[in-house]
């Protein structure tokens, strides 16, 4: 019946403008009502779904296909759009009002019955779903996921090219590039025992196309690091990538904010421009964070100067072997502040790393003998404990938590136990929308684990020119001309002006002990070209999974992802990565050493 049906319009298209219309639709059975004679058909294609009626008094064969449909068949179906009656209309569905009395159907196709329902996908286990992904992204969460990502990433492309960029692919088989992470490697056949390295970003192509003189360029670029994951990364992820010549910090934040705008108007944000700015110093001075989510306040406060003469050990002698004594002060939590609660923060900030949590907390009354702490209030004077409070902001009725230690490590602890409190004690306002910029990042930070100094962005980016001469007399104190871009407290972009003085490149890198020779085997194309004619330039990019994923208000970048990476960097629906065969290894010149037996096998 009904061979060669063709569709004419999506189930979702229709609208009452379409009763009366003989209309062809197809898609997926979403669900199936038999009421013993009528039987109903929720059918469901990518833009949305149409009720179809079977009644067997009307069209029999129609009616036969009907009774042995299940979950997920594939149908075609032609029909008159009629209205439903009043008292079966759904007003919250889209095409609630209509409904088809197919007079011709082909069944295009059967379905095994389905591992989970469609309908429950938000609560089924994630790795059931990634195993039939092509499932999962039936459903109505990822369809619109996907959807969303699509329509963000065609605003940022329409804006870059609206402002003249252009769009230039790099090579995904190339050399190492240095973003801080570990490198994907590719055996190549054709050059025994070489290596090509996946991307970790366009980086140094981007900036050798503008030595090329391209003036404007971007690309939606897949990059590749091999580090931990978290709910925010995947092994393999997209930036919106982009970089400019003859510009300066200002043109770059422009280009991005532009961007982001756009991006964001595509759920109804109305993103106001320029994005408010925070040095490195103040975002992890103030909110011990270079990604401070700004849609709450509690700024931590600085209790120093009073710890630097006070009689209290714990604190002075902190204070003046160079560390900080801070604080975080909650407004009026002296009475809803239970010792339970305390202890299991004092429990996070040492499992954070810090010794203790001492804390103190002032009755409303302001009487002296109503104040509780952590064994501290009898090491303080009033006048001490004046000055506490004006230190702290703090006023009678607030508790005040204080970590002494060395300035990064109180800085990790609240900047942590600042996000725990702004989440336990429901402080952030979900409507807000809080981007900023973060700008003045160091060039060069200690790393403990490699015992040396790295680059804090990567090694290509400019210092501040008037910081140029620190890089060899005090390279921590060198500044950058880096900017991050920072949305609720999630780093979603990050970029830089770039060196393009050949000179300045190699200072940069002997200051993190990269010598001329290692500079000239790993980045010799780059150090090259930055002697013919390098243009002053400097880029961004934008991490589109983190962007998307923020927008859709989806928990983890899986969500977005059409097809992503389990935690352990697995994809269940292909299984890779998968063993090779000893005739592909062969070909890459590769051997592995043998497998150990199984456990109890004999030798
Ligand atoms: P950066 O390393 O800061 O900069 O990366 C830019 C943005 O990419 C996103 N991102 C990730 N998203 C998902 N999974 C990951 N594993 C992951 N790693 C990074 C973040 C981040 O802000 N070449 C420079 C850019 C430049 O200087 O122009 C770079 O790659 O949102």
């Amino acid at each position: 019946m009904g061979q060669g049906l063709k569709r004419s319009c999506g189930s979702g298209e229709l609208n009452s403008a379409n009763i009366g219309q003989t209309v062809t639709v197809a898609g997926w059975v979403d669900a199936r009502r038999d009421l013993g004679g009528l039987i109903f058909i929720e059918l469901r294609d990518t833009t949305g779904k149409i009720q179809l009626v079977a009644d067997p008094n009307r069209n029999k064969a129609v009616h036969e296909v009907f009774s042995a449909l299940r979950s997920e068949y594939v149908l075609i179906a032609q029909g008159t759009v009629t209205k439903r009656p009043e008292e079966s209309q759904n007003k919250e569905a889209a095409t609630g009002q209509l409904e088809i009395y197919p007079d011709t159907v082909e069944l295009l196709n059967t379905s095994k019955p389905l591992p989970f329902q469609l309908q429950e996908s938000d609560h089924v286990d994630e790795a059931l779903r990634l195993k039939y992904r092509f499932l999962d992204l039936r459903s109505q969460t990822m369809n619109r996921n996907l959807k969303l990502r699509h329509a963000i990433t065609q605003s940022m492309r329409k804006f870059l090219d609206k402002e003249n960029f252009i769009e230039v692919e790099t090579p995904m088989l190339t050399k190492a590039t240095p973003e801080g992470a570990r490198d994907f490697l590719v055996p190549s056949r054709l050059n025994a025992g070489q290596w090509y390295a996946l991307p970790q970003s366009p980086q140094l192509f981007k900036q050798t196309l503008m030595v090329s003189g391209f003036d404007r360029y971007y690309q939606v670029a897949r990059c590749f690091r091999d580090e931990d994951l978290r709910a925010d990364r995947q092994p393999e992820f997209t930036q919106i990538d982009l970089e400019m010549s003859f510009v300066d910090e200002e043109d770059v934040m422009r280009i991005a904010e532009g961007i982001l705008q756009s991006a964001f108007s595509q759920v109804g944000i109305n993103v106001k421009l320029p994005f408010p700015r925070l040095s490195y110093a103040e975002a992890i001075g103030s909110y011990g964070s270079d990604k401070p989510d700004l849609r709450f306040d509690l700024k931590i406060r600085d209790l120093t100067p009073l710890a630097q003469t006070c009689q209290f050990k714990v604190f002075s002698s902190v204070a003046q072997s160079g560390g900080r004594v801070k604080a975080l002060t909650l407004k009026g939590a002296h009475d809803t502040t239970s010792r339970k609660k305390l202890d299991a923060w004092v429990d996070y900030a040492k499992a954070q790393g810090a010794k203790g949590l001492a804390w103190i907390s002032f009755p409303a009354s302001g009487d002296k003998e109503g104040i509780r702490s952590s064994g501290l209030v009898q090491h303080f004077s009033d006048e001490e404990l004046n000055t506490m409070k004006s230190l702290a902001g703090a006023t009678a009725g607030d508790l005040l938590l204080i970590v002494a230690d060395k300035e990064n490590v109180v800085a990790n602890v609240l900047g942590r136990l600042r996000l725990r409190l702004g989440e336990e004690l429901e402080l952030i306002d979900e409507n807000r929308h809080e981007l900023l910029w973060v700008v003045d990042f160091p060039m060069f930070e200690f790393d403990e684990a490699e015992d040396r100094l790295m680059a804090v962005h990567h090694p290509f980016t400019a210092p501040k020119p008037e910081d140029i001469s620190l890089i060899e007399t005090s390279p921590e104190r060198c500044r950058a001309r880096a900017y991050d871009v920072v949305y609720n407290g999630v780093e979603i972009g990050g970029g830089s002006i770039r060196i393009h003085s050949q000179e300045v490149q190699q200072r940069a890198f002997a200051a993190i002990g990269i010598d001329k020779e290692t500079a000239y085997d790993k980045f010799g194309f780059l150090l090259e070209a930055l002697e013919f004619g390098a243009p002053p330039h400097g880029g961004i990019a934008l991490g589109l999974d983190r962007i998307v994923m923020l927008l859709a208000h989806a928990k983890s970048i899986r969500d977005v992802i059409a097809f992503p990476k389990t935690q352990s960097g697995t994809c269940l629906m292909t299984a890779a990565p998968s063993e090779a065969s000893a005739e592909q290894l062969k070909e890459l010149h590769l051997s592995l050493p043998a497998k150990p037996a199984p456990l109890g096998s004999k030798s």
